[in-house]
């Protein structure tokens, strides 16, 4: 694997592997097994947007590899004035040994990736989470002991996470229902893909369908970073979409609840469906931590 710049371009075999990795670093690191594989090695990390989860677990990842993490923010770099990324990959190339970026453009990751000649890892596009999603992955084997056959729901906006959800839970066997009003529907592309496993896929406007013997569900903001403007007419169209105790009724018993956060409780969870699900919900959080390691490994370790 040279980069990760969205689940589409991973094999299922490739995702599989970086699951076993980040198990096996996640025990490792419970015990107190140190692996300083990347020692050495600098990882910069630009930020065009905020960011709790992504920023710390990478640096803390990082660190915990032997090597060293550069928290770059757009608002210091010369790419917020305007310099080309084409001319910010080629110099960061000859600086870093990895380059993890947040962003709003997926075109801007795949070109970083293009003029660079260091691997990159996309930390979050509008187009797609493959790192959040990993994690989530990692959660729900380690909580349900398998992946495949379970069916998989998203509630909310066919944003970066559900396109990233789709692609990911498909590709590890599951089925995969969705519940989107028509206007927010996941990116043409995904649908696309998801014409390849017939039979694995269902989208609808309603949320009592999709949930129907859900193993887990997901859910996610309603108005995502960039979309602020965009929060009353968002506020309307989301109205039915929430996972609250109503929708939980439709599902498997022990049916699992993921959230990517930050979360907004009365919104598209409710504060008791969340906090039911808590432990779940930061099992995930802190699998970022242990999934991105074994990404950084599979992209930065060299020969
Ligand atoms: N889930 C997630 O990516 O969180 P942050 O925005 O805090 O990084
Ligand atoms: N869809 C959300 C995910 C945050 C981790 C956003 O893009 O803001």
């Amino acid at each position: 694997m040279k980069h990760l710049l969205k689940l589409l371009d991973l094999t299922p075999g490739e995702i599989k592997e970086l699951l076993d990795l980040a198990d096996k670093l996640k025990a490792d690191n419970k015990a107190g097994i140190p692996h300083p594989i990347l020692q050495g090695k600098t990882l910069g990390m630009i930020f065009e947007k905020s960011s709790t989860r992504t920023r710390v677990s990478f640096e803390t990842g990082m660190y915990q590899l032997g090597g060293h993490a550069l928290f770059l923010s757009s608002k210091d770099l010369q790419i917020g004035r305007g310099e080309p990324v084409e001319d910010t990959a080629r110099v960061l190339s000859r600086y870093l040994d990895g380059i993890m970026i947040r962003t709003f453009e997926q075109e801007e990751v795949e070109t970083l990736a293009r003029y660079g000649s260091i691997p990159i890892i996309n930390g979050l596009t509008d187009f797609c989470h493959p790192c959040q999603v990993l994690a989530d992955l990692q959660t729900v084997r380690e909580h349900k002991g398998r992946l495949e056959g379970l069916n998989m729901c998203y509630i909310g906006d066919g944003n970066n996470m559900a396109n990233s959800l789709i692609v990911g839970f498909l590709k590890m066997g599951c089925h995969v229902s969705i519940a989107c009003p028509e206007a927010y529907q996941p990116d043409q592309k995904v649908l696309e893909f998801t014409k390849e496993y017939p039979g694995m896929f269902f989208m609808t406007d309603k949320p009592m369908e999709a949930a129907k013997d859900a193993d887990v569900i997901f859910t996610d903001v309603w108005a995502s970073m960039g979309q602020e403007g965009e929060k009353e007419i968002r506020e309307k169209a989301f109205a039915g979409y929430q996972v609250n105790a109503e929708l939980m009724a439709q599902a498997h018993p022990g049916c699992m609840v993921q959230h990517c956060l930050p979360a907004h409780r009365g919104e598209e969870i409710t504060a008791d469906v969340f906090e039911a699900h808590a432990d779940e919900i930061f099992d995930e959080a802190e699998n970022r931590l242990h999934a991105q390691k074994a990404v950084m490994v599979a992209v930065m370790k060299g020969e």
